[in-house]
């Protein structure tokens, strides 16, 4: 049965650098997606990438003693690598050197001057390099880039240009029409604002700089980063020479960016796609940006923490719980060892980790480790059975408005009653003198555990697979690991009781 396609992105970083957490936190927040929305059914295409030329890396090259092409050999293996490690699931990986691009890129550079959105002219101005953004006099900040603050180098070339200026009350007309396009809201402001206050055309090329893809038309000229980068998410999709792909994905249903990249994907992205005669995709959200024990995470800090350093010592899952959970999607926030650990102690550890245990410890006690067959489910159980009935209901809508964190919030509700439905109905009483009752009872508990499983995969997918495991569900019955209803657990079968999930860490200590 088709419940429709699903197509989201991440940004494609950049390979001037190692990644590090705020590269990591869009791409796990978009794996928790793509993985929530494949539960659902749903044909899922997720793509994420890197972004590979430009003046920035050829610097960064140079700067190393490298050349270009060793530079972004070496570091986007770091990325593969490290998608790996996170348990990330997507579904492509493009690099925008690969032929698969820059062929298109040209095409569709060579048709956007055919159609006169593309021209020739003189662009005089100012040029962040760690942001790759050109500036007006008027735009910057104390002289130096709005976005990054950093000093800017005055530019005097000759360029193409991309008329921007021919979208922009289209733009702001479809963003008026389309709430949901650009969220959240107030990145949808900032963004509305600055488009009334105009859209100039952009230059969309670089005279002399030799990294970068060919203007097609213009042997002397290379393709502006940006233009290069954002086609990205239709050139994996073939466009437009296979139309198969790409009719099934486009419109993409979310872009998934940090806020500081909101005018080149709220902005220039829809124009170009207006020129070219495609729908926009369905919404873009830019979330907020994360800080390192209050600072900036700077290469000139030294403070940028390598993901792996950290999963490493505090696992993969209670990493992609921390980011998801700690800070409501679209704000900023704060990463802090203390609080990691704090949160891998109480919700991982208290309230999930030992939920399991003494629930399997209880099962092998009483029942010879089998699930018990339950006659009834029992009248004090209604509450526990109510708020696991309506769990889909709520974490559903809690994703499809990407605030993870209260999905998240919404499933550990749900533990902490199944903590509280074992300390009401003492079983270790009932033991003693209602073992059809302590029957009914463990049954829930572990019907309870099952689907706290299934909720948390998208976030966990680790964790969720031991549950299952000492749950002793395997792994090709996917009714039990899939059935949202109450009830689907098959009763009389062998736990397999396993490690604790998420022992205590007894130090906040930084890894060295
Ligand atoms: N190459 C461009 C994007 C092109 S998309 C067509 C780029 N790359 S980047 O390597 O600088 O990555 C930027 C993205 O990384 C941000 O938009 C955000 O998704 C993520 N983050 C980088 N630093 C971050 C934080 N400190 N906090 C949260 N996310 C941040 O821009």
């Amino acid at each position: 049965m088709g419940k429709g396609s699903f197509y989201l992105t991440t940004p494609i970083y950049y390979v001037n650098d190692l990644p590090h957490i705020g590269h990591s936190y869009t791409t796990i927040a978009a794996d928790a997606l793509a993985r929530h929305e494949r539960s659902k059914g749903k044909d899922v295409f997720f793509l994420t990438g890197t972004d590979e030329h430009g003046q920035k890396i050829y610097r960064a090259a140079h700067d190393g003693k490298e050349t270009p092409e060793a530079l972004v050999d070496r570091v986007v293996d770091r990325y593969k690598q490290l998608w790996g490690r996170l348990s990330i699931s997507n579904d492509d990986f493009i690099r925008t050197t690969e032929p698969r691009h820059t062929e298109r890129v040209q095409e569709i550079f060579k048709k956007l001057y055919d159609k006169d959105d593309i021209y020739l002219g003189e662009y005089e101005g100012w040029y962040c390099v760690p942001c790759e953004s050109f500036w007006t006099a008027g735009q910057l900040t104390g002289g130096n880039c709005p976005e990054c603050n950093r000093t800017v180098e005055r530019l005097k070339e000759s360029n193409y240009f991309f008329r921007l200026s021919r979208y922009g009350a289209r733009i702001l007309r479809h963003i008026d029409a389309n709430p949901d396009f650009i969220q959240p809201e107030p990145r949808r402001n900032e963004l509305r604002n600055r488009l009334l206050s105009g859209a100039d055309d952009v230059s969309v090329s670089r005279q002399s700089l030799p990294w970068g893809i060919t203007v097609p038309m213009d042997p002397e000229q290379t393709i502006y980063v940006w233009i290069d980068a954002l086609l990205n998410y239709i050139t994996a999709l073939g466009y437009d020479d296979d139309g198969e792909r790409f009719n099934r994905y486009w419109p993409a249903d979310v872009h998934l960016i940090g806020k500081e990249i909101l005018w080149f994907h709220g902005a220039i992205w829809p124009a170009v796609l207006m020129a070219l005669e495609i729908p926009l995709p369905k919404k873009v959200f830019a979330h907020g940006w994360w800080t390192i024990e209050g600072q900036k995470i700077s290469k000139s800090l030294g403070n940028a923490i390598d993901p792996v350093t950290i999963t490493e010592q505090y696992g993969v899952d209670s990493y992609r719980y921390f980011v998801l959970r700690e800070v409501p999607f679209g704000m900023d926030g704060n990463f802090s060892y203390t609080m990691l650990v704090q949160r891998i102690n109480s919700d991982l550890g208290n309230d999930l980790g030992n939920l399991l245990m003494r629930s399997l410890t209880m099962i092998e006690k009483y029942f010879d480790g089998r699930i018990p067959s339950p006659r009834g489910s029992g009248e004090e159980s209604a509450g526990l059975i109510g708020c696991a009935a309506g769990l889909e209901t709520k974490v559903d809508k809690e994703m499809d408005s990407l605030q993870f964190s209260l999905a998240l919030e919404t499933i550990w509700d749900f533990i902490a009653l199944t903590n509280k439905y074992i300390e009401d109905s003492k079983p270790w009483v009932l033991a003693k003198n209602d073992r059809p009752t302590l029957a009914i009872t463990l049954y829930n508990i572990a019907e309870a555990l099952r689907l706290i499983s299934i909720y948390i995969a998208p976030f966990m997918p680790e964790t969720s697979q031991e549950i299952f495991s000492q749950l002793g569900i395997p792994e090709e019955d996917h009714r039990q690991r899939t059935e949202r209803r109450w009830g689907a657990l098959t009763p009389q079968t062998g736990i397999k009781k396993g490690k604790a999930l998420f022992p205590r860490i007894e130090t906040s200590a930084q890894p060295a």
